[in-house]
């Protein structure tokens, strides 16, 4: 976990180095926490604070509080926190210096516009032409299909299938033309070169290089987005029953098939709010969805599910419901999209379809709130992988049964909480008709093997690094640590004293980290506050240290009782470890070292007896 968590302040410090310090202040004292906040949570004051329902995590009772004092946030119920810089990156998804610019907006602070390189502002240069032919190329075909009569075919075929206008100009619907170079020759009159058009997948080079023709002729065409809303790519549907079917762009420098989501950034927005993504598997199935008021679908497009497309959705939803077809090829894509996804630690689900049928289809069959009630009823990962199981094993006997669970354990392993994994449980034993005490004995049994074998050690370990919901567990974090350094925060002068005593080494992971950006940026500033701190961590970390309510009668007394407390946790520890050098060095019958080890443990207790005589 150390090892990620390092990773990944690098680069939020790294985007705060691109912007200078005293900017970044003066957008700070600028913000008003609560204000920004309520925007997103209705706060209502109790105190000092405001509460409100987190918007993290589900719940029903505030436990997310605002300190307009201390100008953070923090969660008791999910352990999320910091300042106002980390809570719009949170919510919104962005980047440091994307919230950053979103609040400087807001407070009418201009950022410095970073200066590019030449060979920066060709590349930019030449990325943004390439979006601009893009989107005119999606205006051709949408005009072809709605303004000439070119477009008829493609229209009544719209219309047979129930699209409406609105949705035709949501998705900005088009067809191409019947031509060999339709497209080819209306852009070269323009201009545009052919070379340009088939960097963008748009025309092909014939075969004996003399030229080019068009790569999709007389197709439905449908514009790909990124999530900003650029147009990156197209695929094209034949109107018959011809083959193939969709014909998509090919991989260029603006599209790259593993890493989109048919749909993002239109249903974006409608993920957060709530608080769900339904992925399906084709462009049409989003189009109804959309059609229909299910406005949070997005496509994978007929590709495997990758951890890209996850990272995507989990930057606006933990919460993700499968909804392919329920054929082979489909039950397949959703068990590989479910392990991405459980193993990022998010809730899942899998809706169920009848058989045959794919969201476009079903929507039109039976409507909105149908489909709403499936969705609501999906399969858990367990229950769907039980489902499949199932499925899959012929007879009822009692060894199928057993490899059934068997199979299953792994991922019952992997959940977290304990209530969920007893309900899991529960489901397997009524489903298989074994009782729960099977079950239980299986898993232990297992689980037994599994610690056997090295390599699988650190499952739950490695489980964490992925998880982005993981916080540091309240238990992990020393109290004392903790609040000494409230103390120091709101204190900033013991800072000296601490350093002087030991500084960073007189704590522990994760607080040390903490404390150590304390204090540089104390050298640096004489001050600390809140949006001083650089990474999303150490800002989370922080607002719980400061939610702390504990009383000190005496300060000065209490910064050296901390002082004392933490440097003979210290010792405790290195004498712990000194004990364990000293075995091994008895094993290796190491008489130097051993003389060595054993007076450095005699400076330990000694210490120990001038620290608490
Ligand atoms: N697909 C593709 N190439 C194909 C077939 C499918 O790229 N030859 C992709 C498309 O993105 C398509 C998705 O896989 O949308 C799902 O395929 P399918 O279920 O066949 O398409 P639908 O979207 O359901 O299209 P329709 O309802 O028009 O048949
Ligand atoms: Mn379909």
């Amino acid at each position: 976990m150390a090892k990620f968590l390092r990773r990944k302040n690098e680069g939020d410090k790294m985007a705060r180095g691109l912007i200078p310090q005293e900017i970044i202040d003066e957008i700070a004292t600028r913000l008003d926490i609560v204000e920004v906040i309520n925007e997103y949570v209705r706060l209502e004051k109790s105190g000092r604070n405001f509460f409100g329902l987190c918007p993290f995590h589900n719940e029903k009772t505030p436990s997310f509080s605002v300190s307009p004092e201390k100008q953070i946030f923090h969660c008791f119920g999910c352990g999320t926190g910091g300042n106002v810089f980390t809570f719009v990156m949170q919510i919104e998804g962005l980047s440091f210096p994307e919230a950053l610019e979103k609040l400087a907006q807001r407070v009418g602070v201009s950022l410095p516009k970073r200066e590019l390189t030449e060979a920066q502002k060709e590349l930019l240069e030449k990325k943004q032409k390439k979006y601009k032919l893009n989107l005119a190329v999606s205006k051709f075909f949408h005009r072809l299909l709605l303004e000439t009569s070119w477009g008829k075919p493609a229209l009544n075929y719209l219309k047979k299938r129930g699209i409406d206008i609105a949705t035709i100009e949501k998705f900005q619907l088009g067809v191409s033309l019947p031509q060999w170079d339709g497209l080819l020759k209306y852009f070269t009159q323009k201009g545009v070169s052919p070379k340009e058009l088939e960097e963008l997948g748009l025309v092909v080079p014939n075969n004996s290089q003399t030229g080019y023709y068009d790569r999709f002729r007389n197709r439905l065409m449908f514009p790909i987005w990124d999530e900003q809303g650029n147009v990156i790519a197209f695929g094209g549907r034949v109107l018959d029953d011809s083959q193939p079917k969709y014909l998509n762009s090919p991989e260029t420098s603006l599209f790259h098939k593993g890493k989109h989501l048919y749909g993002l950034h239109l249903a974006k927005n409608s993920m957060r709010s709530e608080d769900m993504a339904i992925i399906v598997e084709g462009y049409m199935d989003v189009i109804a969805c959309h059609q229909f008021g299910v406005t949070n679908a997005v496509a994978s497009l007929g590709t495997a599910f990758t951890k890209e497309q996850a990272k995507l959705l989990m930057r606006h939803t933990y919460q993700i419901a499968f909804a392919y077809d329920a054929d082979l090829a489909g039950s397949k894509a959703t068990l590989r999209g479910l392990d991405i996804f459980s193993d990022y630690g998010c809730q899942i689900r899998v809706i169920k379809l009848p058989e045959g049928l794919d969201p476009d289809e079903y929507l039109r069959k039976y409507g909105k709130n149908e489909f709403n009630k499936l969705v609501l009823n999906g399969m858990s990962l367990i229950e769907y992988k039980l489902v499949k199981l199932m499925e899959s094993t012929k007879d009822n006997s009692i060894l199928s049964k057993t490899k059934i669970v068997q199979k299953i354990i792994p991922d019952l392993l992997k959940m977290d909480s304990m209530v969920a994994r007893e309900s899991a449980v529960k489901l397997i034993s009524e489903k298989l008709d074994l009782t729960e005490t099977t079950i239980l004995s299986e898993l232990r049994y297992f689980a037994q093997q599994q610690q056997k074998l090295p390599q699988n050690q650190d499952i739950k370990y490695k489980k964490r690094e992925n998880n982005p919901k993981q916080d540091f567990p309240r238990n992990k974090i020393n109290r004392t640590e903790a609040q000494l350094i409230k103390i120091l925060f709101e204190h900033p002068h013991y800072l000296i004293d601490v350093e002087k005593a030991g500084g960073k080494e007189l704590f522990t992971y994760p607080l040390q980290q903490l404390f150590e950006e304390i204090f540089e940026v104390f050298q640096e500033k004489g001050e600390v506050v809140s949006t001083d701190l650089s990474t999303g961590d150490n800002s989370k970390l922080l607002a719980m240290v400061l939610m702390q309510e504990f009383r000190v009668p005496d300060l000065e007394k209490a910064v050296a009782d901390y002082i004392k407390i933490l440097k003979v946790n210290k010792l405790e520890k290195e004498y712990l470890d000194k004990q364990n050098e000293l075995k091994e060095a008895e094993k290796l019958g190491d008489g130097e070292r051993l003389k060595e080890i054993l007076s450095h443990i005699e400076w330990i207790l000694q210490e120990k007896r001038t620290l608490a005589p």
